[in-house]
């Protein structure tokens, strides 16, 4: 049997990997700004993490969701006090596009509607509701074309006005669009979708899948703007590589059994990983540190020939080029040993480094770029 083959490859294979740093088959070592996809959020193979991990494998590794789990209600305190939403109750899954899809669920069935409002650029995942809300035709199959999804160009109040209404069921918008070119939902923006939400009995989404868990600087992209959602999705940077996801639910939603569900969804594995996570975003306070080092970063960034702007928060940065960014990730990867990201827009080069990157490794990173832009 083979792999079936959905994924364009780098011709690299990784073997071992420590902080923000891989190695190959041949023992060449890569500073990793991509993070496997904004994933590696504490550093690849964190002590900490390892330990958690490894001590509960030798103790039990899953059961199913018919047992009490404690470890479920451990990292739901500790996300509730590091993230600020200690009165909002957790739903766990396993990915980012389960938990959107169990999200826009959750939204329908609490006001009983169906229209939904995502963004022109939005990402939200490849399962059928969430694919739908997903702003790229491409990998939309026309099983999941929904008649009830309306998308709008992003930050564009006037637009907002007009469809948010009495007959939206739910507004769907990431904390930062990642896919998309890393582009920042507004404050105001934000502050007028949760007035209408509120006067219209819609239920407003955040997608914090990519720009969660201290990825921006705040522990939520959204909390810029000093609004609380209703729902919450998270995912990525949560288990650091393990797959854990969950929604955060506001108070106003009341659970009912059978209402949502998942078999792997919250085991103890994906516990362990996850808070581990918190553990160290906590003890290493990564929040100041990615705020810190992402301004430093954006900084530095705004001398380099090429850059025609630069967008993001935190460690989530999107750099515009005046040209395709492609055979400029290629010379880094190839000549400087730097792994960076992509996205839909051809010109934005993508970093999602882990939030513990240090200066110096931001600093190898930007000769890194100045030397292939400086050259080009
Ligand atoms: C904002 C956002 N939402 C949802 C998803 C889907 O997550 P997953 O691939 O874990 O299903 C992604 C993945 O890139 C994402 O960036």
């Amino acid at each position: 049997m083979k792999i079936f083959d959905v994924y364009p490859l780098f011709d690299i294979e990784p073997v071992k990997a420590e902080g923000s740093f891989i190695w190959d088959q041949q023992g060449t070592r890569y500073l990793d700004l991509y993070g496997g996809h904004a994933v590696i959020s504490i550093g690849h193979t964190h002590p900490h993490y390892i330990k958690l991990l490894s001590q509960q494998l030798n103790q039990i590794g899953f059961y199913s969701n018919s047992v009490k789990i404690p470890l479920q209600d451990e990292l739901a305190q500790k996300l509730g006090t590091l993230s600020g939403y200690e009165n909002y109750q957790l739903f766990l899954c396993n990915s980012g596009a389960e938990a959107n899809e169990n999200a826009l669920k959750l939204a329908s069935f609490h006001n009983k509607r169906k229209k939904i409002i995502a963004f022109t650029g939005s990402f939200h995942g490849r399962t059928s509701l969430a694919v739908a809300a997903t702003n790229d035709t491409k990998i939309v199959a026309p099983i999941n074309e929904n008649e009830h999804i309306v998308f709008l160009p992003l930050n564009d109040e006037a637009a907002l006005k007009q469809h948010l209404t009495h007959e939206v069921c739910a507004v769907i918008v990431e904390g930062i669009q990642g896919v998309g070119g890393v582009h920042v939902a507004n404050a105001s923006f934000l502050q007028l979708m949760r007035k209408l939400c509120d006067e219209t009995g819609a239920i407003m989404i955040l997608d914090e899948v990519q720009s969660g868990y201290g990825r921006s600087g705040y522990f939520f992209a959204h909390q810029h703007a000093d609004i609380k959602p209703d729902l919450i999705t998270i995912a990525k940077g949560m288990g650091n590589g393990f797959p854990v996801a969950g929604v955060l639910i506001s108070p106003k939603f009341e659970a009912k059994h059978g209402m949502l569900g998942t078999t792997f969804g919250g085991s103890y594995l994906a516990c362990a990983a996850a808070i581990a996570v918190l553990d160290v975003i906590a003890k290493e306070q990564l929040l100041g540190h990615t705020k810190f080092i992402g301004e430093y970063i954006i900084q530095q960034l705004n001398n380099l020939p090429h850059v025609k702007e630069i967008r993001g928060m935190g460690l989530m940065i999107g750099i515009e080029l005046d040209q395709a960014c492609a055979p400029i990730r290629t010379k880094l990867l190839k000549e400087h040993q730097v792994f960076t990201g992509a996205s839909s827009n051809p010109n934005t080069l993508r970093i999602l480094p882990a939030l513990n990157l240090h200066k110096r490794d931001a600093d190898a990173f930007i000769q890194a770029l100045s030397t292939v832009l400086n050259n080009l």
